[in-house]
C-alpha cells in the first residue's frame, strides 16, 4: 500500500516461496493472471516442458510488452493477453482452454508503474491525476474527487482506504475545488496534507497513502474484480489444480480468505495455507513491497 522509492526493475514477491510450494506437472496449464514483467511466469515455465502453457493476463499493455521480453526464451507456449483477470472464463475459452492446473493472482503494480506519469498515482511526484491501470476505463481519479458529493467522497475513503479522518479530507477536497478542478496528483496529496495537519509527524505512513489506495482500488474496481476471479476458479480449475493469490491490503486479503473457506466449506477447495505465507526479513530488506504481501493458496479437489 505504502509508496516507496521504487525502481523501474519489479522484484517479484514470495517468489522463492511460490516456487517451494508450488510443484506443476511438466504440462500443466498456467494463468499468471496478473502477469506484470513476467517475473514469477519465468520462474514457473522453467518447471514446465514445450506442452505446457502460460496464459499471462495484463490490463496494462506496457507490462504484456516487458512480460514478452522476459518470456521470449522459455520453452513452454506462451499466450498473453491485454484483459481484465475479471474476464479470465471468457478469455480462456476464446483461447480455447476448459481447464488449468494453476492460476497465479500477484495483485497490486508493479513498481514502474508507480513513478509512471502516464498512469497518475503517485502522491510523491506531481503528475496528472488519473489512477486508470486500464486507459479503457472511462472515469478516472480526477472525475471521482470533482464530481462526487461530499458524503459519497467520505464513505469511498473510509470503505477503501480505511482512513477514520475520511470526512475531514473529503470536506478539505470539496472545499478546494468550488475554487479550482484538481488536476494533479500534487494538488490532492497538498489537500490531504492539509486537512490531517501534524497527522503527518505521528504516523509511520504519508497522510495521502490510505485516500490514494481508496481511489485507485475504486477506479480500477479492484475489489469487484477480485470477487469475478475468484468465483471463476472453482470452474476452471482441474482436480489438484491450484490457486493461489498474493494480496497487499487487508481489503484483498478478507475477500481472499473468505472465498477459500466458503469454498471449502462446501467441499470444493482444500486450504493449503491456514495462514497466510509472508515475507521473510532477509526479502523484505531486498524489496519494500513484500512488506505487506500475504500469500494464500488453495487446491482444487
Ligand atoms: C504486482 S504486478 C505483477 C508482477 C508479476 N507477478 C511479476 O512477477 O512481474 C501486478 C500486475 O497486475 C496488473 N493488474 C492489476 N489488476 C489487474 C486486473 N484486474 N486484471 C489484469 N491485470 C491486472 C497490473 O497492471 C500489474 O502489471
Amino acid at each position: 500500500m505504502e509508496e516507496d522509492k521504487q525502481t523501474a526493475e519489479h522484484i517479484p514477491v514470495l517468489a522463492k516461496t511460490l516456487v517451494e510450494q508450488i510443484n506443476l506437472p511438466q504440462e500443466a496449464v498456467m494463468v499468471d493472471a496478473t502477469i506484470g514483467h513476467g517475473g514469477h511466469s519465468f520462474l514457473f515455465a522453467k518447471q514446465l516442458s514445450s506442452k505446457g502453457i502460460i496464459f499471462g493476463m495484463d490490463v496494462d499493455e506496457d507490462s504484456l510488452s516487458k512480460a514478452k521480453q522476459t518470456l521470449k526464451d522459455v520453452n513452454c507456449r506462451v499466450v498473453l493477453v491485454h484483459s481484465n483477470f475479471s474476464q479470465i472464463s471468457e478469455q480462456l475459452g476464446e483461447h480455447g482452454i476448459e481447464k488449468v492446473d494453476f492460476i497465479l493472482a500477484d495483485l497490486g503494480l508493479c513498481s514502474a508503474q508507480i513513478t509512471n506519469e502516464n498512469l497518475g498515482l503517485s502522491f510523491q511526484t506531481n503528475m496528472p491525476l488519473d489512477m486508470r491501470i486500464d486507459k479503457r476505463l472511462q472515469h478516472n481519479a480526477a472525475d471521482i474527487v470533482n464530481r462526487t458529493d461530499e458524503k459519497s467522497l467520505a464513505d469511498l475513503i473510509f470503505k477503501y482506504g480505511e482512513d477514520r479522518a475520511s470526512r475531514r479530507i473529503a470536506r478539505f477536497i470539496v472545499s478546494y475545488r468550488k475554487e479550482n478542478k484538481i488536476t494533479t496528483t500534487g494538488q490532492l496529496a497538498g489537500i490531504i496534507c492539509k486537512a490531517l495537519g501534524n497527522r503527518k509527524n505521528r504516523s509511520r505512513i504519508h497522510p495521502a497513502t490510505r485516500t490514494f489506495q481508496a481511489l485507485r482500488i475504486a477506479v480500477n474496481q479492484e475489489l469487484e474484480n477480485l470477487e469475478k476471479l475468484l468465483a471463476s476458479a472453482p470452474k476452471l480449475l482441474n482436480k489438484d489444480g491450484l490457486i493461489a493469490i498474493i494480496s497487499f491490503h487487508s481489503l484483498e486479503d478478507r475477500i481472499v480468505k473468505y472465498d477459500f473457506r466458503q469454498n471449502k466449506a462446501d467441499g470444493i477447495y482444500d486450504i493449503l495455507t491456514k495462514k497466510p505465507l509472508i515475507s521473510s526479513k532477509e526479502e523484505i530488506d531486498e524489496n519494500q513491497r513484500a512488506r505487506s504481501a500475504k500469500l494464500r493458496i488453495a487446491m482444487k479437489r
